[in-house]
């Protein structure tokens, strides 16, 4: 058993947890690591660590670790685009893709949401960009094995006038993507801000799959309007490969008729963008956020994970998030 004496990492798969995903018992999955290679986490249960999920879940499930830069974007604000960021990056290690953040907000709510506010002296996506090769490894945040944050700052608002050369602002993000690429990373997730200015522009230019939450608000149909409509411009102006474009309605409340109109519009309306598992309204975001973690540092089942681990399958390819529709529209 590991880690007797120090702290476990937070966001670790348990065997049980693993053993629902392949379809085994607790004490199968413990079995077949052997309890040597597991962690003790609270309420004597077992949890994988990540590097060893990854290497069962690639070969044994086929799960695909190829590269991956997914952005959360909507010009409109409080549409769960940090949420969703956060609660991704920490049920995509538990499944073992190494897996950073990078906080491109310059209000730094990502960064907060762990506790990984910069210091003035540390390097944010502002300092970085010019340098990847030099600059960004160093200048990563360790949240735990596999799991890294590039935290923002209200410096970061001044790429507006510092990223301004149209074929810098193509490459910048990209330039930082690559970079991590090539330091073992699998997969990429990029907060946004509510706004239209550069950091959000060259985060389009190297997504390849861009998830604009919405929820019911109007305001919230308007900014995925104008975001879709940024997304092509920027993609036709730049000449670049269409990215994989996905909606995921947040902060759904099946008891509220303004929730059901605006999840039936967008089934009507953007079908071949909805992802077919929307996240439920849940005070478990907001209590997670006070201790500084998301919803998967709890052991306790809820629906806000059940909703974002469909999530988490849905768009990176794994199995069962139909299945687990169904299963949560029954509880
Ligand atoms: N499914 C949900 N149920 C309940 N509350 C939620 C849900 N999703 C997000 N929230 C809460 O809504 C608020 C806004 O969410 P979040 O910060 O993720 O939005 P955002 O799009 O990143 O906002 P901004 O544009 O200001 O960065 C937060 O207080 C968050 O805890
Ligand atoms: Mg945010």
């Amino acid at each position: 058993m590991k880690n007797n004496n120090s702290k476990p990492p937070k966001y670790l798969i348990s065997t049980s947890e693993f053993g629902e995903y392949t379809g085994q018992t607790a004490n199968d999955v413990a079995n077949f690591f052997g309890e040597k290679e597991l962690v003790r986490l609270s309420g004597s249960r077992l949890g994988i660590p990540s590097q060893l999920a990854k290497v069962y879940l690639a070969l044994k499930e086929g799960v695909d670790y190829g590269f991956k830069v997914l952005a959360h974007i909507n010009l409109k604000g409080g549409v769960g685009k940090t949420t969703s960021t956060i609660s991704a990056a920490t049920r995509a290690v538990q499944y073992g893709f190494r897996t950073c953040i990078l906080d491109m907000d310059s209000q730094g709510s990502a960064s907060l949401a762990f506790d990984m506010v910069p210091e003035d002296d540390d390097p944010i996506f502002f300092d970085v960009w010019q340098n990847p090769g030099e600059m960004v490894m160093g200048s990563l945040k360790k949240i735990q094995e596999n799991l890294y944050i590039l935290p923002s700052s209200l410096d970061n608002g001044l790429l507006d006038v510092n990223l301004i050369n149209p074929v810098s602002q193509k490459n910048a993000v990209h330039g930082v993507c690559e970079e991590l690429k090539a330091n073992g990373f699998d997969l990429i997730l990029i907060d946004c801000p509510p706004s239209l200015g550069t950091a959000v522009i060259s985060t389009i230019c190297a997504a390849d799959i861009i998830v604009i939450p919405v929820c019911s608000d109007k305001f919230s149909f308007k900014g995925l309007k104008l975001t879709l409509n940024e997304i092509f411009s920027i993609h036709e102006a730049f000449n670049l490969e269409k990215p994989e474009i996905k909606i995921l309605y947040t902060k759904f409340d099946r008891r509220l008729k303004i929730s059901t109109n605006a999840w039936n519009r967008l089934s009507s309306d953007y079908k071949e963008y909805l992802i077919p598992c929307p996240i439920r309204t849940s005070a478990e975001f907001s209590k997670s956020l006070e201790k500084k973690q998301t919803v998967f540092a709890s052991s306790k089942k809820s629906k806000a994970k059940a909703d974002y681990d469909s999530y988490v399958r849905y768009a990176l390819k794994l199995k069962g998030h139909q299945n687990d529709r169904k299963a949560r529209d029954k509880g």
